[in-house]
């Protein structure tokens, strides 16, 4: 496979993990640098996966302390696997959050209603309460939740694919250079 050809498949990794369809790349751990410096990661699902813009987006809740850590520093690493496959893919990029809020509203509209039940929680996630069950919605939220539901948009600065299949190793690197992506290989 030629470096052009892996990157396109791992775009495509990509959109089906941004695609209705549950695969190992639905899931991504996100790395931010936290507000004292040390790292913090969560988990994310990833909702669209753009390549010709270079963008991933997730949905995250306006109150949530990831957000003011990117007010911080924009700089986040992504990293999702496929253990089946032993495919790894680490990313860099910069996060925001959409200003466009047609945009929001879109995928707010477009959204499975489960999904978006968490956004009429009371508590901004990592308040303190004193029961589980007060960190759950009500049964007659006072909000749909939308006034907390934001996109997080990233923009991909760097992919790095990771292949450790049997008897075929193979690592890659792509980085952005004045907008086109520019790979290498590299040793595993
Ligand atoms: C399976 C799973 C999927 C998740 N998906 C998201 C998501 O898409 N967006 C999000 O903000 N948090 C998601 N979370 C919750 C985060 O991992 C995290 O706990 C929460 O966003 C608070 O993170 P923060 O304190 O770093 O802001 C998910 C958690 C799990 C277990």
């Amino acid at each position: 496979m030629t470096l052009p050809e892996l990157h396109a498949s791992l775009w495509d990794h990509l959109r089906l993990g941004a695609s209705p369809t549950r695969s190992p790349f639905t899931i991504w751990q996100l790395a931010t640098c936290g507000l004292d410096g040390a790292p913090q990661l969560r988990s994310i699902v990833l909702r669209e996966a753009d390549q010709a813009a270079g963008t991933l987006v997730f949905h995250t809740d306006r109150r949530s302390p990831k957000l003011a850590e990117l007010a911080a520093d924009s700089r986040v690493a992504m990293l999702g696997l496929d253990l089946d496959r032993h495919l790894q893919l680490r990313l860099n990029g910069r996060a925001q959050p959409v200003p466009d809020s047609a945009r929001v509203q879109r995928m707010w509209s477009g959204a499975r209603p489960h999904t978006l039940i968490l956004y009429q929680t009371p508590h901004a996630p990592g308040t303190v309460i004193a029961r589980p069950q007060d960190g759950q919605v009500q049964s007659q939220p006072d909000t749909d939740g939308f006034e907390n539901f934001t996109l997080v948009e990233v923009v991909l600065e760097a992919i790095d694919y990771l292949d450790l299949s049997p008897g075929r190793h193979r690592r890659a690197r792509f980085r952005r250079d004045a907008g086109a992506w520019q790979g290498q290989w590299i040793a595993p």
